[in-house]
């Protein structure tokens, strides 16, 4: 796999190299276990025991950022029971992530609107912040209770109440991007959603103005190491001109 990145003399065309930041919408889960005769909550556990082997071997071969789809703001309209559950998992797997980030240094993020979490995940939250704060290199970032034009409409809340506070620079798209979730973190590369569907599902809506989409209909749960490296050889394949022209 190629790793270099090869950008013209005014840095504005690439041929891209290994993505610096994948972002991946988790779909899939519930068809995967229907497949199998299982519950929809089985395909949840598949589907976050994948999301570990993938996060490992995209730090192993020098991916510097993994951000995941977990929850979205719209995925309260589920059944109750289904949501409870995937919450209950949620908070297994963020105390897990606990102990591998000291053991690995890894940084983790969750991206979203926490204080609509449950005060037990809030706390978990808090934790992964802490623990992140204390390393460098690779870093995942988990949205959970995230939703694309929410984001949005929080950094504009937040930016006119530091403009009212008079503690508010004037407005450019690389400002009121400090005020977004991903505030720090450079926009995806590549987006990749496995489990058919084509749309963005209000993932990542401002980040994503120039990331390389990739769509297959394999399941997040199916989705391994082999279905990523397929899915960056596509996007080392592609010619990001980010609105300029080939051969001017
Ligand atoms: C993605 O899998 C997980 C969440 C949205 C929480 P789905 O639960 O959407 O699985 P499908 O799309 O119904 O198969
Ligand atoms: C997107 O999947 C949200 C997450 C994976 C967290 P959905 O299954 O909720 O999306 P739609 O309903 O197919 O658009
Ligand atoms: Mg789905």
């Amino acid at each position: 796999m190629s790793t270099a990145n090869t950008t013209n003399p005014a840095g504005e065309r690439e041929t891209p190299g290994l993505p610096r930041h994948i972002a991946i919408i988790l779909d899939g889960n519930g068809r995967w276990a229907k497949r199998r005769g299982l519950p929809r909550t089985a395909g949840h556990a598949a589907g976050a025991e994948n999301f570990r082997k993938i996060a490992t071997y995209c730090k192993n071969i020098g991916v510097e950022y993994l951000t995941v789809y977990a929850f979205s703001t719209e995925n309260w309209k589920r059944p109750e029971d289904e949501v409870r559950t995937i919450m209950r998992l949620l908070g297994r797997y963020l105390h897990e992530a606990i102990d591998t980030m000291e053991k690995d240094h890894i940084r983790m993020k969750v991206l979203g609107d926490v204080q609509g979490l449950s005060p037990e995940l809030q706390a978990l939250v808090a934790r992964t912040d802490e623990i992140s704060e204390r390393y460098e290199g690779f870093q995942a970032n988990i949205c959970l209770n995230y939703g694309g034009r929410s984001e949005i409409v929080q950094a504009a809340r937040r930016y006119a109440a530091a403009l009212a506070a008079g503690q508010a620079e004037e407005l450019t798209e690389e400002v009121f991007g400090g005020y977004l979730y991903s505030a720090g973190i450079p926009d995806p590369d590549l987006l990749i959603r496995p489990g058919g569907e084509q749309r963005v599902s209000n993932f990542l809506l401002w980040q994503c103005a120039y990331a390389e989409f990739y769509f297959t209909d394999v399941l997040w749960p199916d989705f391994d190491t082999a279905e990523l490296d397929k899915a960056i050889a596509a996007y080392q394949a592609r010619d990001r001109r980010y609105g300029g022209v080939k051969n001017p």
